[in-house]
Formats: C-alpha cells, structure tokens, sequence
C-alpha cells in the first residue's frame, strides 16, 4: 500500500475451488465496504480465471465486481501453464498491499517466500507449509520485515470451537484424554484438479483435512502434539494417478492423551451434506468425566429441494451447513457471506490491514508479536506444530504407518520412534 489512506490491493495467488467458494466471496465483500482496494488473481493458465469470472454465485452476490486476471487478455491459450508467472504478479503488487496464497499445498512455500521478498502481507490457506524448518524461516522473515502471515485455520473461528476453547482452558472441562475426529470429502472430488496433485508424492488426506482436527484439538486445549501415526491407502484416481485417498491417523499429545483422525475422499457423492465431519473429546476432571461433541456435518438443517443443483455432489435432499460459508440476503446489492469461513478470511485479511497500518517496523512488529501471543490467529510462530504434524504424518505414510516422533525446541525435527 503506497499510500496509508489507500485501501491495500489483494493479490490472489490461486484461482481454483478455495478461491471460488470461499476467498473471493470475502475478499468482494470487503471491497464493496471499501476496505480492500483491487483485486488481481494468478493461476497456473487462464482456464480456471475464467470459470470464476463466470460464476454464476459470484456474479449474482457480487455485481459488477471482477478482478484483473493473470494470464489475461483474450488470445492467451486457456490451457498453456505459466508456473513462474505468479513471481512476476507478486513483484508488480504494491509494497504493504496484501496476498492471498492458495495454491496447491506443495507450492505453498515458494510462493509464500516470493510474497514476503515483495514485502506483502499473506494470508494463506492451510497447510501453510509441509515442513517444520520452512514454517520458522517464514515466521522469521516476516517478523524481519514487519509482515504478517496468518493462516486460514477456519474452523477456529467456528463459534463451537471459540466456546470449548474459553471452556477448556477456564477449568471446565478437565483434561483431554481421548479424541475421534474425521472428516470425510465427497467421492466426486476424484475428478476434480485434486487428482493432478494430491498424488501419494505430494500429499495425502491426513494432511489435506486432516490438519484442521489436530489444529482445532491444539486451539482449544493448548497441548501440542508429541507423536503421529498416520496408515493410509493408496486409491487410484481417475486419471490412473494414486493418491493416499483413506488414511487413518493416531496423534499423541504431551499430557498423554491420544486423538484418532479418519479422513478420505469416500464420503458418497450421493449422500446428503457437502461432506461428513466431526470431533468427540473425552476429558477426565476431578470427580467425573467430561466431554466435547461437535456434529460437524449435522447442524439441525435439513432441505428436500425440487430437483439437486447443478454442482458435482449436488443431491435433492441436503444437509446443508448454515454455519460454514453461506452468501445470504441481507439488503442492498448483491449477498453479503456470513459463517466461520468468512469471519476466518475477515479477521486475517483485517489483521494484515491492521499491521499496515501501524506505520514504524517496529510497531508492526509489535502487532505481529500480539497476534502471535494472543493465538486466535494461526501464525507461523504460533501454529507450526501443525507443520511438525505434517512432516511427521508424512514420514510416517510413507512407511507404512510407522510411529514418528516430534521434537520441540532448538532442534525441533521429527524422527521414527525408536525401540
Ligand atoms: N478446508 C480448507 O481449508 C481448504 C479447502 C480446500 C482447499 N484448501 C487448500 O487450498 C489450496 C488450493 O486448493 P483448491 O481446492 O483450491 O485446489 P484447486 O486444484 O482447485 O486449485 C489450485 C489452483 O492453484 C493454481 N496453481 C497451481 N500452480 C500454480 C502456479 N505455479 N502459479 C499460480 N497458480 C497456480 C491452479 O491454476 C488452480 O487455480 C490447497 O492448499 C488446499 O489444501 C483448503
């Protein structure tokens, strides 16, 4: 942002589903309230840019707006690939404006540096990065330059999780001891772009979704998590590419407890709600146990429609979730987003405006400090256990299910249990 009064740009690195149902709804919306200024989005080629530009949700909650595309024009091949030309994007963006990173999870890292050495703001899609050592290097260089990175854990700003959090950590609900969560997307994600780098090589669904639980089990408690052991099972996707589409997951935590996490890309494409979800914690307190139970999935809405959508996944009979990310009639033009998804994607994009703001290095500096502190916000320094997960989940697929242990400190790392 050249200009302090001037509303920061918003670089857009990613122009796929995320950035289609839940980024650019915000992001539109905080431009209609004059509190984000143009809106540039890079993709791999011109075809998804174009999907978005005619989405007809988008189009309808948010008229008139439209974003400057990367590549553009109207000669421009739709499929030819342009994989360096976010570095260019990112270097044309203002200092001090904001980017948003949602690319897939692999290309986090380049493409989050390549932010930070144009002096932006990010705000990142989960995972931030797959490793442990990149996270602390982000998180340095960034406070180095007065940036903020924050990262769209959304389901902290789910209101159930900010309430088991206040809950949890005010004495009333004992001390974690066991945990099931899972998170189960629908079948018809196979033929989406997931099957071109969700592959066994890169990821797997553990650290997909995965990382939302063991997140979410860290925000509310406080524990970090000290050993992981992740089974999965390899499945082939229609474009004959393997990808780890079940995996089941065993997270120690420091106190001893232990959270099992099942997800999988095998929740029906035919069955009602966008996926199945959800998160039970049995705690132990002085004089009788205690609990947490989140339906996820289930939020007490239930719709039988005349006929399904249009969309992949789309049935006649539906769960939907009202707490998530819903476009809504609220007055005025357009739809205004409401739901966790939103308020996550709000609170970081504020929070970067905020450190932008602050003027001095050192008082941005002071900002980033307190937001790390405060840990509502996932930051690099505040959140990169969930990289030592990841890193540790991953060593631990990739060997068939091994016990990976994770060191905390000056040498934090991850290594094999040892017998
Ligand atoms: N629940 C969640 O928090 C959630 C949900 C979905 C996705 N995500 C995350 O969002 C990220 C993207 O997921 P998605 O579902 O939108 O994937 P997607 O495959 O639909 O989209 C990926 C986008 O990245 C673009 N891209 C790839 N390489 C690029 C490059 N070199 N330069 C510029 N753009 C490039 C592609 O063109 C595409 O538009 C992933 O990290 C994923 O984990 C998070």
């Amino acid at each position: 942002m050249s200009e302090s009064n001037k509303a920061p740009q918003v670089t857009i690195i990613g122009g796929g589903m995320i950035t289609g149902v839940q980024l650019l709804p915000t992001i539109y919306h905080l431009q209609r309230e004059g509190l984000l200024g143009d809106i540039h989005v890079c993709a791999l080629a011109a075809a998804p840019l174009a999907q978005l530009r005619k989405d007809a949700a988008l189009a309808r909650g948010f008229p008139g707006r439209g974003f400057t595309a990367h590549p553009g024009g109207a000669k421009v091949n739709q499929r030819r690939p342009f994989p360096s030309l976010y570095k260019e994007v990112l270097a044309a963006a203002p200092k001090g404006s904001i980017a948003v990173v949602a690319v897939p999870d692999h290309l986090h890292y380049p493409v989050i540096k390549a932010c930070l050495r144009n002096d932006l703001h990010v705000c990142a899609v989960k995972p931030l990065v797959l490793k442990h050592e990149q996270a602390q290097e982000i998180a340095e260089e960034a406070l180095d330059r007065g940036l903020l990175v924050g990262v769209d854990y959304h389901k902290r700003f789910d209101h159930r999780s900010l309430m088991a959090r206040k809950a949890y950590r005010d004495g009333r609900l004992g001390q974690f001891r066991l945990g099931q969560a899972h998170l189960h997307e629908k079948w018809h994600y196979r033929d989406s772009n997931f099957q071109n780098w969700c592959t066994c090589q890169h990821s797997d669904m553990f650290t997909y979704v995965g990382c939302h639980y063991v997140d979410l089990v860290a925000f509310i408690t406080g524990l970090k998590p000290v050993a992981v052991s992740v089974y999965g099972i390899a499945d082939k996707y229609p474009n004959g590419r393997e990808g780890f589409l079940w995996t089941d997951a065993r997270v120690i935590w420091e106190n001893g407890a232990a959270l099992s996490v099942a997800n999988s890309l095998g929740y029906p494409s035919a069955a009602a709600g966008a996926n199945s979800q959800g998160m039970t914690l049995w705690c132990q307190g002085e004089k009788d146990a205690a609990l947490v139970f989140h339906s996820d999935q289930y939020r007490g809405v239930k719709h039988s429609y005349t006929a399904a959508g249009g969309e992949p996944g789309d049935t006649a009979y539906a769960e939907p979730n009202p707490d998530y990310y819903q476009i809504l009639d609220q007055g005025g033009p357009g739809l205004v987003p409401a739901g966790y998804g939103h308020r996550s994607v709000e609170f970081i994009l504020n929070a970067c405006r905020k450190v932008g703001a602050a003027g001095a290095l050192k008082d941005r500096r002071k900002l980033i400090r307190q937001y790390d502190r405060d840990g509502i916000l996932a930051t690099p320094a505040n959140s990169s256990y969930n990289e030592l997960v990841v890193e540790a989940g991953r060593k631990s697929i990739l060997a068939g299910g091994r016990e990976v242990v994770i060191q905390y400190g000056k040498n934090a790392g991850v290594r094999f249990r040892e017998w």
